[in-house]
């Protein structure tokens, strides 16, 4: 949800900022598309901001326009935006400079006090000339930094200043034209890293802005600020006393968040998932028991829990609805899944013996982020599985598995849920050995099994032709439906999510056996109705429920597109279309029967015309409530 990128290099020796921050802003650009703006300074007390609504396209043309590739500036900032307050407009955009055009600021987040600061700021006289929270941030500073007070003139007071003002969640990038040298920055609640370049300095949401130049990074806390030079940086809280940063190398590189030859991320991304399984799984078998990666309880704490609740918002929460019927199945203990923005609103009974399972790619969700503070703040413990190392999440948690999923540029999520479903695994194996419900040999036997899913997968791949021409059968119809039954239903929920919102179209997941109990009204003749089959040999009872409701919904005009196991011949009289996957333990099924829908997906997307990474009106990490 919006992405910052800030640079200060050296002349001479470091690219011209103006490129290098569009550049940034490119690798950025799943984080939102509403609006772009850039300011370069020019080390002589001037400074060049351009900033257009739309697509960074729309930017990189005024900044050709305006001749400002050839604007000679080693420091400068960018921005992409995921509109909250104010509509995507030109004067919406961010940089927002000062009257004096001497101060620029991009904003990440929302100040929750602007309305207050705003009408003050008025009051003072001070002219706002766009509908956003965040412009209040660089009239704010103009008032610090201009004004007579004790911070005049200093461009590190003000920041301090002007951070301890604002509520609600922000990262805030401040460059001064008479201080080229350097660039300020201060984060709460959302994301801010800094990257350490040679003769150069970096910031960014998170390491795509800087990867072509650096893996050395620091990690920044809660109410940090940070100065950036070209030769290092400082990092303090609000209050001004210095801390340590933690620093970090980042595991991936350049190549790896680049299409590598797809049209699109999302279709690399889909094709990378054999990798993010097996990625995922390396190095957390060891001696033959689970490991974690970041354990800050004991496995004694683990044996008393007595209750978990598994949060997470959109995919993730399908990939958490899989956590329950394995933990459950492996434990015994009681699971309940929550949408995270739904479980800290109502008085869940939470303490000591309940483990809350937060799982997140970005690790920036606001929902899961204040859903994980709320389950602490009663004391129960936080296991966190998360896609982005040091992020806020597992930051919080007393435990951190991390997906190995690698960049997932697209805002849809595709590598990362196959990546928490195998970790969501995981955590119900090492919770089912600290527990003592399942010997050493059971947990390897499906550690096995989890990794034979990646050979699957890839298997799974082949079925891309025959999924694109079933998609070319349905590309124009404006419903679909998704059934499935147990592990089945959560896919059929994810098939669902990834129609809508690539393809917008409605789409609906549901359980098999409850079309009966209302939804079957929607079926008329024609309508695609999706099936996610369970094995026959591994599930035989279930199957049999399942090729009744084939039956039911073919008997009502249905046509139907059936996801069944290689072999499986019983479906071949119900199903118009097949795509098959091959077999596998019934609950690693989704592992390869989710992939079919993410291609379908894709596949009628593009069949319609539409981004498929960039999909309209959402961002990839949603740092709002
Ligand atoms: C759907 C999608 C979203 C995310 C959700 C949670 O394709 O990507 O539904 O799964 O916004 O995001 P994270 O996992 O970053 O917390």
């Amino acid at each position: 949800m919006c992405g910052i990128v800030g640079y200060v290099g050296t002349p001479g020796k470091t690219p011209s900022a103006v490129g290098l921050v569009l550049d940034g802003l490119r690798r950025m650009e799943y984080r939102g598309y509403d609006s772009a703006g850039i300011a370069a300074l020019d080390g002589k007390g001037g400074m060049a901001v351009e900033k257009r609504a739309g697509r960074l396209d729309n930017l990189a043309e005024a900044v050709e326009d305006a001749n400002l590739n050839n604007y000679e500036s080693t420091t400068g900032l960018g921005h992409i935006r995921w509109a909250t307050h104010g509509r995507p407009t030109d004067v919406n955009a961010h940089p927002h400079v000062d009257s004096d055009n001497k101060i620029a600021i991009v904003h990440n987040g929302i100040i929750e006090n602007f309305a207050v600061l705003r009408a003050e700021l008025e009051a003072d006289g001070f002219g706002l000339r766009s509908d956003t929270d965040s412009e209040t941030i660089v009239h704010l500073l103009h008032r610090e930094y201009y004004g007579d007070g004790e911070n005049r003139g200093s461009i590190d007071k003000s920041v301090r200043a002007v951070a301890n003002m604002l509520e609600g969640a922000f990262t805030i990038v401040i460059a001064h034209a008479d201080h080229p040298d350097r660039l300020l920055a201060c984060r709460r609640n959302t994301p801010l890293v800094v990257g350490i370049g040679e003769d150069a300095m970096f910031l960014g949401s998170d390491v795509a802005a800087f990867i072509e130049y650096t893996r050395q990074a620091v990690e920044l806390g809660q109410d940090n600020i940070v100065t950036i030079t070209k030769d290092g940086y400082t990092i303090t809280d609000f209050a001004g006393t210095e801390i340590e940063g933690r620093p970090f190398t980042i595991d991936w590189d350049l190549e790896a968040a680049e299409k590598d030859g797809y049209d699109y991320f999302m279709l690399k991304e889909i094709a990378e998932q054999p990798h993010a399984i097996a990625d995922t799984l390396r190095g957390h078998l060891h001696n033959g028991r689970i490991v974690l990666d970041e354990q800050r309880i004991t496995d004694e704490d683990l044996r008393q829990i007595e209750k978990i609740f598994v949060v997470a918002c959109g995919s993730a929460y399908h990939s958490g609805m899989l956590a329950k019927y394995a933990i459950e199945h492996w434990t015994r203990v009681p699971v309940e899944i929550e949408l995270a923005s739904e479980f800290r609103y109502r008085d869940a009974v939470l303490g000591p013996d309940t483990l809350v399972l937060a799982i997140s790619q970005s690790g920036e969700t606001a929902d899961t982020l204040e859903a994980l503070r709320h389950a602490r703040a009663q004391k129960a413990r936080v296991l966190a599985i998360c896609n982005t190392n040091g992020a806020q999440i597992p930051r919080e948690s007393d435990a951190v598995l991390y997906t190995h999923a690698g960049p997932e540029i697209a805002v849809a999520s595709t590598k990362s849920f196959l990546a928490q479903v195998t970790a969501n695994y995981l955590v119900g194996l090492a919770l089912a050995q600290a527990r003592g419900t399942k010997y050493a040999e059971e947990v390897e036997e499906i550690f096995q099994d989890l990794e034979n899913m990646s050979a699957k997968v890839e298997k799974t791949l082949e079925q891309w032709d025959n999924v694109n021409e079933i998609a070319g059968h349905f590309a124009q119809n404006d419903t679909m439906l998704f059934i499935g039954r147990n592990v089945g239903y959560p896919v059929a929920l994810e098939g669902a999510l990834k129609l809508k919102e690539l393809a917008y179209i409605h789409a609906e997941g549901f359980p098999a056996g409850e079309l009966k109990h209302g939804p079957i009204a929607l079926l008329e003749e024609g309508v695609p109705v999706i099936v996610i089959m369970p094995s026959p040999k591994r599930h035989p009872l279930l199957h049999s429920k399942m090729v009744s409701n084939v039956q039911e919904v073919q008997a009502r005009g249905a046509t139907t597109i059936v996801i069944a196991e290689e072999g499986d011949d019983s479906v071949i009289p119900f199903a118009d279309h097949i795509v098959r996957i091959p077999e596998c333990p019934s609950l690693l099924q989704p592992l390869v029967a989710t992939v079919p829908l993410q291609m379908l997906a894709a596949e009628i997307a593009t069949q319609r015309g539409y981004d498929v990474d960039k999909p309209r009106n959402l961002a990839k990490s949603v740092t709002v409530e």
